[in-house]
């Protein structure tokens, strides 16, 4: 970290507004370059960006001030990130909490004297398979125990200035592959046979495979691709969302990290098939280690043609793709959000119509899609949309990735068809003993043992991508108030429904962990997840009180009459 001298300050902005314009969609990347290199932005630092983005003061401290990876005040050399959601919460973070502030002196939430330290509290960061999880600034540790934790300070206090951000210790683990992960397909061969289609036919063979989005909303990607494809525009853009931060999610990060190529292919497919120059990842910042990896496969790609002018030899069809950062928002996986950000504004969503397809990124039409959306469109442009179909249900086709953590014998990535049942996939995971399984993350179900036959698919219980396994013996109102905790602290606050409704519920968890909610306040409360429902601007605050509900509904004996804890 080193000390601010303007000169430099002056020097480090004009690098990156040469790199990326002096428009304000640098000032994510300028932001997170002078994060890492002071270790937080001063007030100079901010009016200089100001200055050199040409932008007002105030709009840069708008956003410096929404992402929870930012500081306005110097901060240690070493920030310590622990994840508090719920996987690692079942894995005993509480122990890790306590041994880091022994060893350290200080209580989370504060910084050692010597400005070596910082502790802090994050949600969930993709290692939910691994937990506990925590971050050591960019570098990812996993399976922390209490022994590991004074190790890890002592790695930190001997490296001092040496520090190189970048390496993992973590597994991918990818426990079983289906036809998509394991299925062979030579290297780029999809995006041979799409080059080779009209762009109608490459967008109609993707229709006809079923494919809809795995994000969490299911939307039909063939159609969001013909809406940007006929979508008026000189500049067109295809955005890969690889933000996952949904509670239980860590799918895209074996993606990301393994299929790196399948994923550019089929970006490079959607930028073939609606008309697009340019494509960006943006990668969650949680994710920061594995940026190096992306940037290396892009350098071969574009060395090999397969990005760039004339792909693969292709006449008139120019591609490139960028990586952009996250800076830790969860509301940055909703669309607009994402969009917003990239545009170096708060990550709060847009009203919509116009959709991003119309009116995205710049004002361009813009698709964006998911990790694994992508990863399936070059298999599917390679085998075949039948290939594709012969797996899941009518209305959900495929197989599905499936991030799997909490009381099972063996966390990890699976392969499922859609339509399985979380029965069938208790039993693959070893999870058969549990009393309910949330499906789709924190925002999506949770299901209890009684409706175990339930398919996991679009048409039931809606597939995120998250399966948290809770056996016999957890406390589903603690589970309850960890979501809602989540949520509390991840609305963007814009709208009133979700701002005070998430506040409003966590409150209520907490009343009713202390035995102390009458029937009357918890029936205002289901009022009040209705309202939550239907009046939220989007999915975030629409599908918050979920898990609050389910456990609400289905854990009756355990929710009600409580002793104070
Ligand atoms: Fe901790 Fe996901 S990494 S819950």
């Amino acid at each position: 970290m080193q000390t601010i001298d303007n000169d430099n300050l002056r020097r480090d902005v004009e690098a990156v507004a040469e790199k990326y314009g002096r428009k304000r969609a640098s000032l994510m990347p300028l932001l997170q370059t002078l994060q890492a290199k002071y270790g937080y932005i001063s007030g100079p630092a901010m009016q200089t960006a100001a200055e050199v983005l040409d932008i007002r003061p105030v709009e840069v401290y708008d956003t410096v001030s929404f992402y929870s990876f930012f500081r306005t005040e110097k901060s240690a050399r070493y920030t310590i990130r622990l994840c508090q959601t719920i996987s690692c919460d079942m894995k005993n973070k509480q122990r890790i909490a306590r041994q880091l502030e022994n060893e350290l002196g200080v209580k989370f939430g504060q910084a050692t004297p010597d400005g070596a330290f910082a502790l802090e509290y994050a949600n969930c960061l993709g290692m939910c398979d691994q937990g506990p999880a925590m971050l050591v600034n960019d570098r990812m540790y996993v399976k922390v125990t209490p022994e590991k934790v004074a190790e890890i300070v002592s790695e930190c206090r001997s490296h001092f200035g040496a520090y190189k951000p970048g390496l993992y210790d973590f597994e991918p683990n990818l426990r079983e592959g289906g036809p998509l992960l394991s299925g062979a397909s030579a290297p780029n061969a999809g995006l041979r046979v799409a080059l080779a289609k009209p762009r109608v036919d490459v967008i109609n063979a993707v229709r006809q495979s079923g494919l809809r989005g795995r994000g969490g909303a299911g939307f039909p990607t063939a159609t969001k691709w013909q809406l940007a494809a006929a979508a008026k525009g000189e500049q067109k853009f295809v955005v890969c969302n690889a933000d996952e931060g949904e509670p239980g999610t860590f799918k895209d990060r074996l993606l990301l990290l393994d299929f790196t190529d399948p994923m550019f292919e089929g970006m490079t497919i959607a930028g073939y098939a609606i008309g697009a120059t340019k494509g960006i990842v943006y990668l969650r910042g949680e994710y920061a280690f594995l940026r190096e990896r992306l940037e290396d496969v892009l350098a071969k790609r574009r060395k090999a043609g397969l990005l760039g002018k004339g792909v693969l030899g292709k006449a008139g069809f120019e591609f490139d793709i960028e990586i952009r950062m996250g800076a830790g928002a969860y509301v940055c996986g909703e669309e607009t959000a994402l969009i917003e950000s990239l545009e170096g504004k708060r990550g709060e969503p847009r009203n919509r119509p116009p959709f991003p397809v119309n009116t995205g990124l710049d004002g361009c039409p813009t698709s964006v899609n998911n990790v694994e959306t992508f990863v399936a469109c070059a298999m599917i442009l390679d085998k075949g949309a039948d290939w594709f179909k012969k797996q899941g249900t009518e209305k959900s086709t495929g197989t599905k990735l499936f991030s799997v953590s909490g009381d099972c014998a063996t966390p990890g990535v699976y392969e499922f068809p859609m339509g399985i049942t979380v029965a069938e996939l208790l039993r693959a995971v070893g999870g058969e003993n549990a009393k309910a399984v949330q499906v789709g993350g924190a925002s999506g179900v949770c299901v209890p043992a009684s409706q175990f036959a339930r398919q996991i698919a679009f048409e039931d219980a809606a597939p995120g991508g998250s399966i948290i396994v809770f056996g016999p013996k957890r406390d589903m109102l603690h589970v309850a108030e960890n979501f809602m905790g989540f949520f509390a602290e991840e609305s963007c606050g814009q709208c009133v429904p979700c701002r005070i409704g998430c506040a409003k519920l966590l409150e209520g968890v907490r009343m009713l962990q202390r035995g102390e909610c009458s029937m009357a306040h918890l029936n205002e409360l289901k009022g009040l997840s209705q309202t939550m429902k239907i009046a939220s601007k989007c999915g975030l605050g629409q599908t918050a009180s979920n898990a609050f509900m389910s456990i609400v509904n289905h854990f009756g004996d355990e929710v009600f009459g409580r002793q104070a804890e």
